[in-house]
């Protein structure tokens, strides 16, 4: 397949930020020597072997909760038992991964209701049966059950016909009201997470749909607890620390922000554009509204004022907001490897395991701040446990970074980690001499290196690989063109988070850990500080997405 195929079909600008990779072309591979000493083995303690600039975040005093001794832990799986749920986004990567936990976790779980876009109830049964008993993600379970895997699965697991995005989130009135009896934990998953999504569909949905969730939820009988996916980058263009503090329009969101007053403009705005121009006009005003308030884009705009209006109308329900950073493939659990999707940093590994990019506009030493899904996973259903028992209203938000902690993965090293796997286990056939990525600080410098490299390209196919190399001819075809315009593109898109100087504060996610057991804390491992970056990325990540890859390929 070309890469335009590739990258087309790939979800390429389905991301969720994060510093990736660095400036400078030609600077020396300083992270790789340093990582070279240790071995492939998971560190099983923390890692605090550099100075990692990160005092800002740092609390002057360690929380409360790290200092005393905890032996019972927050009881999570006797939380789980009995409880039943309704989770929204359960065909996404995230909600997939939490659904297979709470399974296993907990063989005496309640019902989880389903709440999946379809056109009716056979298309919506049918998309459980596909899309997860199906899924290989559950194949822990397929064995503990064995032939009563899919009774299992069918007794907990209710598709439910719904679409956050419609009054009363487009379920039927008698199985609303049977699910509102039953549900005691509201799981909100769901999201457009396409970065330079339309206007119109990313406010309708992410600024719009926790809200509907939300009221469904106070009209639920028993729910004692709403807890929501956020994202890390969610207070926009920022410096400094980001605190884990809920957003709210008027208090740390300008009040000039009014999100009837978006709905309208974009509805207004819709109306005057037509055919093959909408979703890219529509598109272009969601950046544009985005970057007149001091977001990146859409997505996070649109996000931000989800959590406001979480924030504005949760009374007294207790409120969770889980705000990871980048979500990659699965470190232990189920098994190591597992993703689904080809985006977030994917499309630009795999151009350049196919050798065709070998540039970065980024940050050299930024943080490369990707986070497992099952340590997300993991932190969701601790906190839910923690919030979820004891009818105390409040909103408490926990961010699950991997910069924040004092074993970040730096750009350079992920990109350092990329270049030895695909060198020792390539993704073509033959085996490519594969340059060191060069770090670009400008659009410039990065635009005429890529447009450079594929004029070389194309080239050796027109010559006859190697023959043409001394012609410094740099026009490029139709077909090289939309390949240049398209890394370019993806490199704006990237571009906040490839530079992105803001440092996260995590204590309330720290403080968590330390509330668990160390049967819990083993059970539900979400302490990042424990990831051996160079066997993750080396020995899982990459593995896991050639393996998402060839999976997309024959299915
Ligand atoms: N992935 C990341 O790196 C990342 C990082 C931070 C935060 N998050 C947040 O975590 C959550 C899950 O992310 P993900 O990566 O798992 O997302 P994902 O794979 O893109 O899945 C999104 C899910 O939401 C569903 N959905 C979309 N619009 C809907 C609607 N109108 N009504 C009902 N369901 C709808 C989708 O259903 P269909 O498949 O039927 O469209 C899908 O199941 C999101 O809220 C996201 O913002 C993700």
């Amino acid at each position: 397949m070309s890469i335009t195929n590739l990258l087309a079909t790939s979800n390429a600008v389905r991301l969720d930020g994060g510093s990736l990779f660095s400036r400078f072309a030609g600077k020396p591979n300083h992270f790789l020597a340093r990582r070279m000493s240790q071995t492939t083995r998971r560190v099983q303690a923390c890692c605090c072997h550099r100075d990692t600039m990160l005092k800002a975040v740092m609390p002057s005093t360690m929380p409360e909760t790290e200092t005393r001794s905890v032996s019972y832990g927050i009881e999570i799986v006797s939380f789980l038992k009995g409880k039943s749920y309704l989770v929204t986004g359960a065909t996404g990567f995230l909600a997939k991964v939490l659904l297979e936990k709470l399974l296993r976790a907990s063989t005496e779980i309640g019902k989880i209701f389903l709440l999946m876009k379809s056109k009716d109830q056979e298309s919506a049964n049918k998309k459980l049966y596909d899309e997860i008993i199906s899924s290989d993600l559950f194949k822990l379970l397929k064995q503990k059950h064995g032939s009563s895997y899919e009774a299992f699965m069918k007794s907990k697991l209710i598709p439910v016909m719904g679409d956050i995005g419609e009054d009363n989130l487009g379920i039927e009135s008698e199985i609303a009201a049977k699910i509102s009896d039953e549900i005691d934990v509201i799981i909100s998953c769901a999201g457009r997470t396409t970065f330079d999504d339309r206007y119109d569909s990313a406010l309708n949905v992410n600024a719009l749909g926790p809200g509907r969730l939300l009221s469904f939820g106070k009209d639920c009988r028993k729910l004692k607890l709403f807890l929501h996916l956020s994202t890390a980058y969610v207070t926009g263009k920022k410096e400094g620390t980001v605190l884990e503090t809920p957003l709210c329009i008027g208090e740390n969101i300008t009040s000039d922000l009014n999100i009837e007053s978006e709905l309208k403009l974009a509805s207004e705005a819709v109306r005057n554009f037509h055919d093959s121009e909408e979703i890219k006009r529509m598109s272009e005003l969601g950046i544009e509204r985005a970057q007149h308030y001091g977001w990146e884009n859409a997505y996070t705009f649109t996000k931000a004022m989800g959590e406001s209006v979480i924030h504005n109308q949760r009374g007294d329900l207790p409120v969770v907001i889980i705000r990871p950073s980048i979500i990659e493939s699965s470190y232990t659990e189920p098994f190591p490897g597992w993703l689904q999707g080809i985006r977030m940093t994917a499309p630009f590994i795999l151009a350049y395991g196919k050798d065709l990019i070998s540039d970065l506009w980024a940050d050299y030493q930024s943080f490369c701040d990707i986070i497992p899904v099952d340590m997300v996973a993991n932190a969701a259903i601790a906190a839910m446990a923690k919030h979820g028992g004891g009818n105390v209203p409040g909103l408490k938000v926990y961010t699950l970074t991997s910069s924040s902690h004092a074993n970040p993965l730096r750009a350079g090293e992920f990109m350092d980690f990329c270049y030895q796997h695909l060198c020792d286990s390539p993704l073509t056939d033959t085996k490519l001499d594969l340059e060191r990525i060069k770090f670009h600080s400008s659009l410039e410098d990065f635009t005429s290196s890529v447009s450079n490299k594929i004029a070389k390209q194309e080239r050796e196919t027109s010559t006859g690989r190697g023959e043409g190399g001394g012609d410094s001819h740099t026009t490029l075809s139709m077909k090289g063109k939309r390949k240049l315009n398209y890394f370019v593109s993806l490199a704006r898109t990237y571009q906040p988070y490839t530079f992105f100087q803001a440092r996260f504060d995590d204590t309330n996610t720290r403080s968590l850990i330390q509330e668990l057991s160390m049967e819990e804390r083993k059970m539900f491992e979400f302490d990042c500080r424990c990831i051996d970056w160079e066997h993750y990325i080396v020995n899982v990540h990459l593995p896991g997405l050639k393996s998402e890859l060839f999976r997309q390929r024959s299915s």
